[in-house]
C-alpha cells in the first residue's frame, strides 16, 4: 500500500482536505495518515468533529498571538519527527498557510515527495495576501505533483516552469465539502440566527481576518459597516468573528455596541454555509468564501485590493472593492439600493468544479505511483 500523509492546521485547510481524506480512506491502494499541526486549535477542531476525522498525529502548536516564524519552526520540527517515525511515501499539503509551506519544507528535507492541493493560485503581489502568496509559491517549487483547481491556476504554474505532466486540473475540493454541507431545510441551532427575519430584512454576512487588513484597513471596513447600518434601517449584519485576538480587539472597539450588528463566535462549517445561502450580501476578505459564494449565487464584496480567484470575478459574483471606507460603503450601498446591480451579481455560476475534485486527486496520486 502507498502511505499518504495529509498535513494541515487551519480551518480552511481542514474544510478543503476533509472530503479528500474520506476518499483516501476509501482507496484500497492507499494507507491514509492524518497529521494536524493545530496552527488553529478551536477552529480546526470544529471541522474535524463535523467530518469525523481523528488525526493520527496532533502537533498542537497553536500559541496565543503566534508569529509566523514561531509557526514555521514548530511545524518544521514537529513534522520532521512524524516523517522519521512514519516514513510516508508522499505528504499532501493544501493551499497557502504557514503550515502548508513549513510542512512541505520538512518533507523536502527528508526527500519525501509533496503533493500540493489547491496549487497555482497567485495574486502576483509578494505582500498581498501576506504571507500566503509566498507560502504557496515556495510550496509550488517544492511539490512533485500539483493539483490545480482551474485552468488559470495551471497556467500560473506553467509560467513558473512547472512541467505540464506534473499538473492536474481537479476543481476545488471546497465544492466537494460544500455539497456535503448544504441543506435547503437547514435549521440553525444558534438562537441569535433563528431570531433574524431573513424574509423581510436585508441580511449581510461579514467576515474579516487577513493579516494585511489588521489595523487601519479593518477600522475603515468596520466604519463603512456603521454607515451602512445607520442609513439602512432594514439591514442586519451577522459577523462571526475570527478568534485572532488582534481581530477581536478591533471589532469590539468599532462595532462593539452597534445596533443590528450581531457579533457572534466562529460558526461551525454547516451553519456557516447555510447562513451564506440564506443571507443577501457577503462582505469578506476570506479566500474560501470567494469560492463558495458563486455556487450559492451570493454577491461578495471583497475587502481586499487584489484576488487570486479571477474566476469568481469573471463569473460576476465577486467584486474587489479595496479597503477604503468610502469604496466599501458605496459598493455595499449600491447592492442594497439597486435591484438591477444586485441581480447582475446574484447568479449561481460555479467555476470551481463539480464536487469530484477529491476523486481526481486520488486518481492523480495513484498514477504518480504507477497504480492506475
Ligand atoms: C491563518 C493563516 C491564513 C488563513 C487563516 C484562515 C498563516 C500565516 N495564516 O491566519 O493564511 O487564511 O488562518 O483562518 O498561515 N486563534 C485561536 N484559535 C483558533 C485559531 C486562531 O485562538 O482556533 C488565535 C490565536 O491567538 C492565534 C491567532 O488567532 O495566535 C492567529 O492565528 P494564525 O493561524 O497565526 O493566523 P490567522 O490569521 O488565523
Ligand atoms: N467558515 C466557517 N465558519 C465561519 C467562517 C468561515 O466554517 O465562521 C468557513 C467558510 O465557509 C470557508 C472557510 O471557513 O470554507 C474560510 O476560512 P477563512 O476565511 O478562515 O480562511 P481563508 O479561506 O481566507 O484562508
Amino acid at each position: 500500500m502507498i502511505k499518504i500523509m495529509t498535513v494541515f492546521g487551519t480551518r480552511p485547510e481542514a474544510i478543503k482536505m476533509a472530503p479528500l481524506i474520506k476518499k483516501l480512506e476509501e482507496s484500497r491502494e492507499i494507507k491514509s495518515i492524518v497529521c494536524v499541526t493545530a496552527q488553529h486549535r478551536q477552529m480546526l477542531d470544529q471541522v474535524l468533529e463535523l467530518f469525523n476525522i481523528n488525526p493520527d498525529y496532533d502537533l498542537n502548536i497553536m500559541k496565543d498571538r503566534q508569529s509566523i516564524t514561531g509557526i514555521t519552526t514548530n511545524v518544521l520540527k514537529g513534522i520532521e519527527e512524524v516523517i522519521l517515525k512514519e516514513n510516508p511515501d508522499m505528504i499532501l499539503v493544501h493551499g497557502d498557510t504557514t503550515t502548508t509551506f513549513a510542512g512541505s519544507l520538512a518533507a523536502f528535507y527528508q526527500k519525501v515527495p509533496v503533493g500540493h492541493v489547491e496549487a497555482g493560485l497567485r495574486s502576483g503581489d509578494k505582500y498581498s495576501p501576506y504571507p500566503e502568496e509566498i507560502n504557496r509559491s515556495l510550496t509550488g517549487r517544492i511539490a512533485s505533483i500539483h493539483f490545480a483547481p482551474t485552468i488559470s491556476n495551471k497556467n500560473n504554474l506553467l509560467e513558473e516552469n512547472i512541467a505540464e505532466k506534473d499538473i492536474t486540473i481537479t476543481g476545488n475540493t471546497v465544492i466537494d465539502a460544500l455539497m456535503m454541507a448544504i441543506d435547503k431545510d437547514y435549521k440553525f441551532s444558534e438562537e441569535k440566527l433563528n431570531n433574524i427575519d431573513f424574509d423581510n430584512k436585508k441580511v449581510i454576512l461579514l467576515t474579516s481576518h487577513r493579516r494585511e487588513n489588521l489595523g487601519q484597513p479593518m477600522i475603515n471596513i468596520f466604519n463603512s459597516v456603521k454607515r451602512i447600518i445607520e442609513e439602512n434601517k432594514d439591514v442586519e449584519i451577522v459577523f462571526p468573528v475570527h478568534l485572532n485576538p488582534k481581530v477581536r480587539e478591533l471589532v469590539k472597539s468599532v462595532l462593539g455596541e452597534v445596533e443590528r450588528v450581531h457579533l457572534i463566535e466562529p460558526l461551525d462549517y454547516k451553519p456557516f454555509v447555510n447562513l451564506m445561502s440564506k443571507c443577501d450580501i457577503i462582505m469578506s476578505d476570506s479566500g474560501g468564501i470567494q469560492e463558495e459564494a458563486p455556487s450559492l449565487g451570493k454577491p461578495v464584496i471583497v475587502l481586499r485590493k487584489e484576488t487570486e480567484r479571477p474566476e469568481a470575478v469573471e463569473a460576476g459574483t465577486v467584486k474587489i472593492v479595496g479597503i477604503e471606507e468610502n469604496d466599501v460603503y458605496e459598493a455595499v450601498n449600491t447592492l442594497i439600493k439597486d435591484k438591477n446591480e444586485y441581480d447582475k451579481m446574484a447568479n449561481a455560476i460555479n467555476p470551481y468544479g463539480d464536487g469530484k475534485a477529491s476523486d481526481r486527486i486520488v486518481k492523480g496520486i495513484l498514477e504518480y505511483f504507477n497504480k492506475p
